[in-house]
This record gives structure tokens, sequence and C-alpha cells, in this order.
């Protein structure tokens, strides 16, 4: 069910809604962390913060109240907590606007985040080119050490909390937490091996967390409402799936935007309701949930989840378009919930130059530490490169199965899933498409102008 809230975005719309006057008097800015700091012990904050069910806002949907809990004092080593603003996916827009808009929520997130987890220091994470979100978050780091919520004694505790904005050159791998980690430490953005996990041994070899910005940033609301509470405003909170959450929608729609809402929200209501529609009410042909990496559904698809077990049971019968956005529903349909930006795709968008798209994109942005995927996606670029210019065979159209599942589990970091499962899935969507290519039955200049305001001409 449609649930519009505006916790996180509350500041939104307001004049100067980035500073701490309007943050403190529009959205209770800085209570929890002053709660958190002041009358909870760090374990007690973790309890708190498991019950929010907040899944990890980056892509893998990781709960964030566990991911804290891995954190263990160590002898002689600092811990860390790393923010990752890198948000470098394409069709993914939902962490900027945090930064712009209310970066105060950020670091108060920050605070109670280094509390609970036992670090003094917080980095985040952002690419270059986001000028006015650098300068947003280092104006609210500003404005809270005057105030005396950041810094030496953080709201009278002695507790020091220092937050740093940590400049990435942006490349989409440096968004990969470990080839985060690397970056920021100076190194080449190349992922690491795990394990050891970060909060092993993360930023400089010490105990690290890494977190998305949203889910940084839900951290305060979650306080405030207590979290069970803030669980509860989900849908679906009884799968593990809490609270309110950025949905984006972009592609072919009449509003594109980030809409704040309950989790639960549905495709059809982000589609419909939120993003206005299709462009000149055209029918919907498909839509990629959340983020270039995540396959790609079909307007027409199915639900078919018999199993009664399965997160998916309630919907079996259904359209996809029907079903809550949450992290497990997604994983059950073959695809996933990512980054809850959906890209939306208008009836007459050519898949397959879509595809060819999205090869570009992740042939370009392969580290090439791992062979599978510094040669696969190479592959995968010239059998779309040979379908949009008429000369790819059916034998070579049907060895893509086989390039993208040598990449798959075969890579050091889940870029190389994030390459083959959307190329899968668009060949296994729309086999019909990639046909016509081979037989001759449509070329590129039939496709040229369809893609254009997805991702930018191809
Ligand atoms: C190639 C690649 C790019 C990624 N880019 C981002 C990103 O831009 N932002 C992000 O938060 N997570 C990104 N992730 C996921 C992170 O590795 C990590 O799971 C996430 O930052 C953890 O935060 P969360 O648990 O709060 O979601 C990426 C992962 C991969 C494999």
């Amino acid at each position: 069910m449609l649930k519009q809230t505006n916790y996180l975005t509350k500041v939104y719309g307001l004049p100067e809604g980035w500073m701490l006057a309007a943050y403190e008097r529009e959205a209770r800015g800085y209570q929890a962390a002053r709660k958190a700091l002041t009358t909870m012990s760090p374990a007690d904050v973790i309890t708190e913060a498991k019950k929010a069910n907040i899944r990890g806002r980056g892509g893998a949907g990781f709960p964030m109240g566990v991911k804290w809990s891995f954190m263990r004092p160590h002898p002689t080593k600092p811990a860390y907590l790393v923010i990752n603003a890198d948000e470098g996916e394409p069709g993914t827009h939902k962490d900027r606007t945090l930064m712009e808009l209310n970066p105060h929520a950020c670091i108060e997130g920050c605070i109670i985040g280094c509390y609970a987890i036992g670090a003094h220091a917080a980095y985040i994470y952002v690419r270059d080119e986001l000028h006015l979100s650098k300068a947003r978050l280092w104006g609210a780091i500003k404005e809270a050490k005057a105030k005396g919520y950041l810094g030496k004694n953080p709201f009278g505790k002695d507790y020091p909390v220092e937050v740093y904005v940590h400049t990435g050159a942006g490349a989409y791998i440096c968004g990969e937490e470990t080839s985060l980690l690397n970056s920021l430490e100076g190194k080449r953005g190349e992922p690491r091996l795990k394990p050891p996990f970060p909060a092993q041994a993360g930023a400089f070899g010490c105990p690290t967390t890494v977190n998305n910005l949203e889910t940084i940033a839900a951290v305060p609301t979650a306080f405030n409402l207590g979290c069970e509470e803030f669980s509860k405003l989900s849908s679906i909170h009884h799968l593990n799936d809490g609270g309110v959450r950025l949905f984006g929608v972009n592609g072919h729609v009449k509003k594109p935007g980030v809409y704040e809402c309950c989790v639960g929200l549905t495709l059809r209501e982000l589609v419909y309701d939120l993003g206005g529609g299709l462009l000149d009410d055209k029918a919907l042909h498909s839509i990629i949930p959340g983020g270039s990496s995540t396959p790609v559904l079909r307007a027409d698809d199915i639900v078919d989840a018999p199993d009664e077990k399965s997160p998916l049971h309630a919907w079996h019968g259904k359209s996809v378009l029907d079903v809550p956005l949450g992290v497990d529903t997604f994983r059950n349909m073959g695809t996933m919930l990512g980054t809850c930006c959906a890209t939306v795709m208008a009836e007459g968008t050519d898949p397959v130059a879509c595809f060819h798209n999205l090869m570009q994109f992740y042939r370009h942005e392969s580290c090439g530490q791992c062979t599978p995927c510094r040669e696969g996606s190479g592959w995968l670029l010239r059998i779309a490169e040979k379908l949009m210019d008429g000369t790819c065979s059916m034998e070579e159209l049907n060895t893509l199965h086989d390039v993208a599942n040598g990449i798959m589990g075969n890579t050091i970091c889940a870029f190389g899933e994030g390459t083959a499962m959307p190329a899968l899935g668009y060949l296994k969507k729309f086999r019909k498409d990639f046909e016509a290519y081979v037989k001759g039955e449509r070329t590129a200049n039939d496709a040229r102008l369809t893609v254009s305001n997805v991702w930018g001409q191809s």
C-alpha cells in the first residue's frame, strides 16, 4: 500500500533545509544521537538498532544492526566507520539527494554508528564530481562541531567522534566496499579477497563497518521513533525488511525522482502513482528494479511461487508489479531490489539496445583484476556490438550464456555477477528480440531513439 512519508525528506524542500537550524526545528535533529550517547551503552545501541530491521540500502540488503554486531574491540587497533556514498550504479540517484538536502541526518547517523561500533572516526566516501554534496556534508560537519555535537565531547560525553568527507575519483568499482577501502587508503581501487572481512581487517587493516549513506541516514529516524516502531512502518517487516526508504524512479516516466515511502511499496505504485505513469501515456515495456546490475522484469511477468514457504507465495499468480519492493521478495523473483531505484522503459524500447548500452558500461568499469570479468565483459560487449552491427550469428548468440556463466562466481567481488546477471536476464526475457537481430529482422537504426532517455545514447 502506498504510504508516502517524510522522515528523511522533511527538510528537502525547505529554504536552507540542509542547515542545522532546519534539521533541529523540523526533524528532531540530533535528539537521537544525544539520547544514544548520554543514556545508552554501545551494546544497547546495537540491540536497539537490530530491531529496526534496516536492510542495507547499498544493494546487497544485509541487515544493518547485525553488521554492527560483528565488530569486536581490538587490543591495539582503532575501529572505523566508513560510509559508502559512491553511488555509481546507473539508474541510482538517492544518496545524492540526502547529501545535498539532508546532510545532518548523515552526520547524526555517523555519530550513533561510531558510538555503537566503538569507532571514533567516520569517513564518508563521495565521488569528486559531487561538489554540492561534499560542500553540504562539510558544512554540516562544521555546524555540528560548533554546537558540540561532534568533536572531543559530543553532547558532553567523553567519547570523541570525528567525521571526514573523503573524495573518490569516480570509478564504479570503488563503490564495492573493499575497493572503496583500498581507494580510501590511497591505493588502486581494486577489490580485496574476503576473508578477512572489513569487520576483521578493513580500513588501514583495522576493524571497520561499511554502511551505505542511506542506511546510516535512516538511523536517527529509527531511534527517534523507537526501532521496533520504525520497523513496523513497513508492510513487510515480518520479512525482516523494516522502516521507510528512498525509492527512486527514472527513465520513461512523467515524474522521475526520489520519493520516501514505507517499505513495501509496489512497482505499480512507484511507476504510476509516484512516477506519474509513462511518458505520452505509453504502455510499460520493462523495468530494471534497482540499478543496472539487477535483472530486468517484463511488464507481463507473473509471480510463480506455488511453494507455501516462499516469501512470495502470497503473490503467486499476480503481476510482478504488485509485489512489495523488498530485499527477499525481489530476490525470490530472480532479480534484486538493489538500490531500489527503478529504471522504467516504455513500449517501443529495444531490449537489445539496452543490453548493448549496459555491456558498454560494464566493460568500461571492470577493474581488470580477475580474468573472467576482464575478458568476459569484453566478450559480452563484442556480442552486443555484433548484434547491433547485424553480424552476430545464432551460434555466437548462444555463447552468451557460457560467457556470462563463466564470469558468475569466478571473481573476487560481485561486479562479475553485476555484469553477468543483467546480461542473462535480458537474454532470458527477450530472446525473440535478440533473435530478430540475428535474423536481420531488426537493426540498430530501429533502436536508436528508444533508449536515448534511459541511460543516454549508446
Ligand atoms: C561493483 C559494486 C559497486 C557497488 N557500489 C556501491 C555504491 O555505490 N554504494 C553502496 O552503498 N554500495 C555499493 N556496493 C555495495 C557495497 O559493496 C556494500 O555492500 C555496501 O556499501 C554496504 O552497505 P549497506 O550494508 O548499508 O548496504 C557496490 C557493490 C559492488 C559489487
